[in-house]
């Protein structure tokens, strides 16, 4: 037996709008835990999907298990390529004292510390840079047959090397996961979403040639 893990001693590196960043004591600082805090959601959640929370425990976490099974199996699926999958690695899941969360290979930036997310990039001005990248990164998503829910800026981060990896928002939300079993269906949709990134970076789209242009 271990012990839950109290989050109340640690301080977050970093948090987005629903989920707090740790690095956790004895674990190095490649890993990193995501903790999502369900308790004001389902604090307002209607009596039907409170009975469902109650009866079925787990899918509160239905969102970062869909996650969790996008990462495996495009690892999985790219065997010798695996190393070029723009996802981080999944070093698997932690009972916490604030619920389950998942452990995940921290990202790591040129100096050291969390990898600069492309919001950040844009910015301090390096959107120019960020063009090539960026191309080689959708193409990346594209190939590996990732579906993405959430392209936005603030869920890609940059490696050392100038890699492109998306950090959240890779799933398929779908009832029906469409997407997930076709390959024409994903790039279509990742197209739509390759549109809405570019509207948000004030850059231009092309569809035909699948790139980002200034
Ligand atoms: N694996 C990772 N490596 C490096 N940095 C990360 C990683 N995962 C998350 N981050 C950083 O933490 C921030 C918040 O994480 P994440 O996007 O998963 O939280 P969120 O609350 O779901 O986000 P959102 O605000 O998009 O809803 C990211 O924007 C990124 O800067
Ligand atoms: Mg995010």
């Amino acid at each position: 037996m271990t012990t839950l893990l109290n989050l109340d001693d640690l301080t977050p590196v970093t948090a987005g709008t629903r989920r707090r960043v740790y690095l956790v004591p004895g674990m190095g600082d490649g890993v990193l835990l995501k903790i999502q805090d369900y308790t004001a959601e389902e604090r307002d959640q209607k009596p039907l999907k409170r009975l469902r929370r109650r009866l079925i425990p787990q899918s509160r976490y239905r969102m970062m298990a869909r996650e969790v099974a996008m990462q495996e199996t495009r690892y999985l699926r790219a065997g010798d390529r695996a190393a070029e999958l723009p996802l981080p690695l999944f070093h698997g899941y932690l009972a916490t004292q604030q619920g389950i969360g998942a452990l995940w290979q921290a990202v790591r930036g040129p100096d050291g510390t969390l990898a600069p997310t492309l919001k950040s990039r844009v910015k301090r001005g390096q959107l120019p840079e960020m063009i090539a990248p960026l191309n080689r990164f959708v193409a990346a998503l594209s190939e590996f047959h990732v579906v993405v829910a959430d392209l936005n800026p603030r869920n890609i981060v940059l490696d050392p090397k100038g890699r492109m990896v998306m950090v959240d928002g890779f799933l398929d939300q779908a009832a029906l996961p469409l997407r997930s079993w076709s390959r024409s269906l994903n790039d279509r949709r990742l197209n739509a979403a390759c549109t809405y990134l570019a509207g948000r970076l004030d850059v231009t789209w092309d569809p035909r040639s699948r790139s980002f242009a200034l």
